[in-house]
């Protein structure tokens, strides 16, 4: 396979906590295929997680701390991220998710509403104010590619995805509405992909997700993607060969989206045998 999609191509990588985390791989395969990154967490994300260790294997790529739903901070990592690159950027991936009310297990009919707030600024209007700021510094190349990732929670009910769900909405319509302002600007390009139940930090944070994670396997023709082809398909993205796909929320589930039920589960609800 060919391993120079990216060639000269630079970006910023958002949300590498640890190995497991999807920016984590996505972060190991832009580089395989030859791009120059710059990663970036939240401050406190740095004390907690290995992100220093991915850098090291990221050709020792510069790590610029920023807390996404501080405008100030995404300001420093553009200006940093230029510098570093002396040019402009070419792709950014936001894989960013957070609600503190499902991490405290507030149920979604008993929501704390300040922590909806910080729900929706960090896992949805922090990709604004990513947008709002690369576009305001002229930071993106045209033809640049930035890409969210989300969950199809946001089309349907899953009771424990909780204020997640609406967050992910959010997430997805930023996405279209600034996809237009951005494509017809500078031809920059913003899409989500919907990317399958995954084994990460962010993903167990939610109730009864391994009893879930089967569910979705059973329902999915293909089986739950994996966390290193998400990475692939984020590649394809940012790469020069998907470069009309804009305003778009890509479903990357192994086909559980467009399934109605599985043999495999109905199955499981057949009378059993006398
Ligand atoms: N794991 C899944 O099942 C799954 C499925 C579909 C979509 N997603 C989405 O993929 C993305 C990445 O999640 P993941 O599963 O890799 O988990 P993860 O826990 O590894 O990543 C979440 C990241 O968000 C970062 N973050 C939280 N608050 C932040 C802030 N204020 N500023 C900057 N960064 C902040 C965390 O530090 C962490 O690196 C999220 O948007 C998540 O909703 C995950």
């Amino acid at each position: 396979m060919a391993q120079d999609l990216l060639k000269g191509k630079k970006g910023i990588i958002f949300g590498a906590l640890n190995d497991m985390s999807i920016a984590w791989k996505v972060a190991e395969q832009a580089v395989a295929h030859g791009a120059e990154i710059v990663l970036t967490n939240a401050p406190i994300a740095m004390r907690m997680g290995t992100i220093n260790e991915l850098a090291a294997k990221c050709n020792n790529c510069p790590v610029i701390p920023a807390d996404a739903t501080s405008e100030e901070d995404i300001q420093k990592l553009f200006e940093g991220s230029m510098e570093h690159f002396g040019g402009k950027i070419d792709f950014v991936l936001h894989s960013i998710g957070m609600s503190p009310n499902v991490r405290k297990g507030r149920h979604y009919t008993d929501l704390n509403y300040k922590f909806l707030q910080t729900t929706l600024d960090v896992s949805a209007i922090s990709l604004h104010k990513t947008l709002a700021t690369a576009k305001k510094l002229d930071a993106l190349n045209d033809w640049g590619s930035v890409v969210a990732l989300t969950y199809i929670a946001a089309q349907r009910t899953f009771p424990d995805y909780g204020d997640m769900a609406d967050a992910k909405s959010l997430l997805e319509s930023i996405t279209r509405s600034f996809g237009y302002h951005y494509g017809v600007a500078n031809k920059v390009r913003v899409n989500t992909i919907s990317q399958s139940p995954t084994i990460t930090t962010a993903g167990s944070g939610v109730k009864g997700f391994d009893e879930f994670i089967a569910y979705s396997e059973s329902m999915s023709p293909l089986g739950n993607a994996d966390a290193l082809a998400c990475a692939d398909y984020c590649i394809t993205m940012f790469s020069d060969l998907t470069r009309y796909v804009t305003m778009q929320n890509l479903f990357h589930d192994g086909g559980f989206s467009n399934t109605g039920v599985s043999m495999d589960v109905i199955s499981k609800f057949a009378p059993e045998e006398k």
